[in-house]
């Protein structure tokens, strides 16, 4: 199966920016552009604050909109955190699972990830699941290592008959922000190996139903070239997914 026979799968992350009126206003504008979905998915993270909002603009159109994080738990003494039924309940149809700032910044450990993970699929978000590794481990020649540590954590609750709801998006830490892209070359091997680790795990035809997306600096100048990349089904975009002028280009990274 080639990557293009999963759908092309272009996800903005939103992180903690914007406001309650630009993000109406890129909502509008994104979903303008958006046809009727068939030839690839468009999805934007959004902060919870805005999502029930944002997920009414969104609506009646198949732009999906989504969390950035969830505690597994779905009610209690867990100040600060939310639900992924609270979530559901304003429109979200998806969620960010160990997004790399959340395990560096926020200290979360691999040991929540496979709870976070089962917790998305039984509130029916569709997650996708983060992974990816630092400068120093991947000098240390330990990315593959890694990435199979961070997955094995995620993947710990999921069964194959969940795959199809399933994304992974590889995320290098050391490209994050800092307008230093993987190389194809880098791209393609961590891909490959996430997409060997999966066949391993969940069988061949229910790991090719997961689709694995790249992230970390990704830029309109750059959408092309990752997706001619046929282990990469799809872009995870943080920085470039902020303003229509940037966000556009990439979702119709093959139209130019
Ligand atoms: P970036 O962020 O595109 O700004 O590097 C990607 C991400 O964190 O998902």
């Amino acid at each position: 199966m080639t990557n293009r026979a999963r759908k092309p799968y272009i996800a903005g992350n939103w992180k903690m920016n914007l406001d309650r009126l630009k993000s109406l206003d890129l909502v509008k504008t994104i979903k303008g552009r958006l046809g009727d979905g068939n030839d690839r998915e468009v999805a934007i993270f959004v902060p919870a604050i805005y999502l029930a909002d944002v997920t009414a603009v969104a609506q009646g159109s198949p732009l999906g909109c989504g969390g950035q994080n969830i505690w597994h738990e779905s009610n209690g003494a867990f100040t600060g955190e939310l639900a992924p039924r609270m979530l559901r309940e304003v429109g979200a149809d998806r969620v960010l699972i160990g997004h790399s700032e959340r395990r560096h910044v926020f200290q979360e450990p691999d040991e929540w990830m496979g709870r976070k993970l089962r917790a998305a699929l039984d509130a029916d978000l569709l997650p996708i699941y983060c992974v990816g590794e630092t400068l120093d481990e991947r000098k240390g020649h330990k990315t593959e290592r890694v990435l199979k540590r961070q997955l094995e954590a995620g993947f710990e609750k999921v069964a194959a008959v969940d795959a199809h709801r399933i994304t992974v998006a590889y995320e290098p830490v050391w490209a994050i922000g800092t307008g230093e892209t993987a190389t194809s070359e880098q791209v393609d091997q961590a891909h490959r190996s996430i997409r060997k680790w999966l066949v391993q795990r969940l069988g061949d035809e229910a790991a090719n139903l997961v689709r694995i997306l790249y992230g970390g600096s990704v830029k309109p100048d750059n959408a092309r070239e990752l997706m001619a990349i046929e282990s990469v089904d799809g872009l995870l975009v943080g920085g470039a997914s902020l303003q229509a002028e940037t966000f556009l280009p990439i979702l119709e990274y093959d139209k130019r």
